[in-house]
């Protein structure tokens, strides 16, 4: 079978581990997180890292940090994988919903103003699949309206916008870095900023909002979402190469691209002109009608044919959790929709090579000609 993901580590992520084993600095105390906070963060182009132990957490952390609560809006897409919402309703706030636009699959900017109430405070842009959103329309709604930006970069380590790398883009991003990330600690997250304020407070609510003075009296509520130095040690090594890393996806995609673009029926993903995409997972569409088949018989056979696929996420809106909550109940995003209905990922991992892919490829055309 051909995995959706592998992991490949090297000697140094090995080495890093062991001397945490050896010295015992495992903790959150050892001085791995620090380094890894430093290195990540300089690779976005940002001052400030503050390591914790998963994505959701990060987004968590920055949206305490923006000083988000009970009564405020935050903006997020309708098309996002869940802990993107999650996060907003761990601080109490309105996650509201903005339909994707069907090139990216990221949220249409273009819908965000509609959306935006006195209550709103925060505008939560995910650059979902490693596409960047288009920033510059969220830019100008920021400066206008006094609007902060948290950017869920969980799936675009690397990513650019206008040549600004994600991390960059907005007062604070949230990264993860689980098993499937392109960098990856096992598990793990890191907000950057490069406000002081907003890397203090981050600190601050992720180890349990102990003050510098007065050690055990809490004022506010904290959270225990520190990283280890185990992981740290992991993502520290991983830093080091991820130049190759992202080069690696972005081959990956340029061959599955050669391989796909004329099959009828198959939307491959796109690149906007302003924007570096690191093809985090190589993501596309099937258009039924066309290809023959449904998305769903698509992954049914690959699977068969030894191939893992993903379907695309399942719209916000369509959540259980979140209607019994009484949330989105009469809303529609037909393109939210429309691409969690036929999109899928075809394995993306760092080990897959060209053979791989003509194999991928190769079953894909032999099923179409096969059942359409
Ligand atoms: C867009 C997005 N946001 C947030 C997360 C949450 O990250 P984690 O799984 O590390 O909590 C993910 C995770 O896969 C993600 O894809």
């Amino acid at each position: 079978m051909i995995y959706v993901n592998d992991v490949k580590f090297g000697k140094k992520e090995l080495e890093l581990v062991g001397r945490c084993v050896k010295t015992g600095w495992i903790s959150s105390e050892g001085s791995f997180v620090k380094e890894f906070e430093e290195a990540f963060s300089g690779f976005c182009g940002v001052k400030y890292g503050v390591a914790c132990m998963n994505g959701t957490s990060a987004i968590h952390l920055g949206l305490l940090s923006l000083g988000i609560a009970k009564q405020d809006e935050v903006i997020i897409p309708a098309f996002t994988m869940i802990a993107t919402a999650y996060a907003v309703i761990y601080t109490g706030a309105k996650p509201v919903l903005v339909d994707a636009e069907p090139r990216t699959w990221n949220m249409d900017t273009a819908q965000i103003r509609g959306k935006i109430t006195k209550k709103t405070k925060a505008i939560l842009p995910v650059h979902i699949y490693g596409h960047p959103v288009d920033m510059e329309p969220i830019w100008k709604i920021k400066k206008e309206k006094k609007i902060d930006i948290l950017e869920d970069a969980a799936e675009a380590h690397g990513a650019e916008y206008k040549g600004i790398k994600a991390g960059a883009l907005g007062d604070a991003a949230a990264f993860s870095f689980y098993a499937n990330k392109i960098v990856t600690t096992g598990e793990g997250g890191m907000v950057v900023t490069n406000n002081k304020r907003i890397a203090l407070a981050a600190r601050y609510f992720r180890n349990m909002a102990f003050q510098k003075k007065v050690r055990y009296l809490h004022k506010d509520i904290g959270f225990n979402y520190r990283m280890t130095n185990l992981q740290a040690a992991v993502g520290l090594a991983q830093v080091s190469k991820i130049e190759s890393l992202i080069d690696k996806k972005r081959r990956i995609a340029r061959i599955y691209n050669e391989r796909l673009k004329n099959i009828e029926g198959i939307e491959i993903p796109r690149e906007e002109k302003w924007a570096k995409n690191v093809y985090w997972m190589y993501g596309v569409l099937i258009d039924e009608k066309v290809f023959g088949l449904s998305r769903d018989k698509v992954r049914e056979k690959l699977y068969g044919e030894g191939v893992d696929t993903r379907s695309f996420f399942v719209p916000m809106h369509k959540q259980p959790v979140f209607r019994k909550m009484g949330l989105f109940l009469k809303e529609k995003y037909p393109v939210a929709e429309d691409i969690s209905r036929r999109g899928l990922y075809l394995p993306s991992g760092l080990t897959l090579d060209e053979k791989k892919i003509d194999f991928i490829s190769d079953k894909l055309k032999k099923i179409k000609k096969r059942y359409a």
